[in-house]
């Protein structure tokens, strides 16, 4: 019967997913995967890089504001549990694409008590994993944004997402990818009215730096051509202009060199 066999699929794909979503320490697959990304040698120049944004955040937050901190946490959460080292009362939102980065890094989460949480929106819904201090999203950031501007769904339904996933009072974009359209596009979509609740506010955003370089040849520097594309994307918000702070370049002698760009986002006036 054809609704029995429906029947038979569902079943299978609800226990492909349920497999999908167990958490196994143990699971080995998961360090030879990591191994190239997340050994100490990738460290040995992305923690620079990481003290320098620390530094930038935590000077431009305001001190008394208890900190809502987006950002990419990867496998190890390395940055976020930096931040915890100095704000242990900070809380994290995380996005992460992949969900086998996901799920390794759900050990690593700063807090307690994790656990997978489904979060039923209009749209669909997004998989999670929150713990007391923490959630991570499986999500595309670009689509996390894009839902920022247009969200469909009850005014109940958008302050609970806000809620979830937004009021940041801290942020750090860094995705490792370079200054494609498409990032550039996200980019003016990030300021958008969820963030704005919480006023002036420090954000970062990495980049990569790629062999697009050498091709660039109208005597300008490369460098400050990408920063300024960031200043004007982060700017495009009608309310609110983004001021550079600091800009700088990191990365291994003959490997991939990312650019960073620390600024503050403030209402335009
Ligand atoms: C460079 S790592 C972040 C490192 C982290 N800031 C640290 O200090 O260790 C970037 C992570 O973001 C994920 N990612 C990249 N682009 C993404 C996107 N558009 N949406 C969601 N996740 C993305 C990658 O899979 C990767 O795990």
């Amino acid at each position: 019967m054809p609704s029995a066999a429906l029947d038979d699929t569902a079943a299978l794909s609800r226990n492909a997913i349920h497999e999908r979503r167990t958490i196994q320490p143990e699971r080995d697959l998961s360090r030879e995967y990591f191994q190239r990304e997340f050994s100490g040698q990738a460290d040995e120049w992305k923690q620079p890089q990481r003290e320098r944004v620390l530094d930038f955040i935590l000077s431009h937050h305001r001190p008394r504001q208890p900190m809502r901190f987006f950002g990419f946490p990867a496998a190890m959460w390395t940055f976020e549990k930096m931040i915890q080292d100095r704000r242990p009362d900070a809380k994290f939102i995380g996005v992460e694409r992949s969900w086998q980065v996901l799920e390794y890094g759900v050990r690593h989460m700063p807090g307690e008590r994790t656990e997978f949480e489904k979060v039923e929106i209009k749209t669909g819904a997004i998989d999670t994993f929150k713990s007391s201090q923490s959630r991570i999203a499986h999500f595309h950031a670009e689509h996390f944004w894009e839902m920022s501007r247009f969200f469909i769904g009850s005014r109940a339904a958008r302050r609970q997402f806000v809620q979830t996933f937004f009021g940041w009072t801290a942020a750090w974009i860094d995705p490792f990818t370079s200054i494609t359209g498409r990032f550039r596009e996200s980019l003016h979509r990030v300021p958008a009215r969820f963030v704005e609740n919480y006023g002036n506010f420090p954000l970062v955003v990495s980049f990569s730096i790629g062999r697009e370089y050498e091709f660039e040849s109208n005597g300008s520097d490369p460098f400050m051509n990408r920063v300024e594309l960031v200043r004007s994307e982060l700017s495009k918000n009608q309310f609110r202009d983004f001021v550079v702070v600091d800009a700088f370049t990191s990365g291994r002698e003959g490997g991939v060199q990312m650019g960073t760009v620390c600024g503050v986002v403030v209402p335009r006036k």
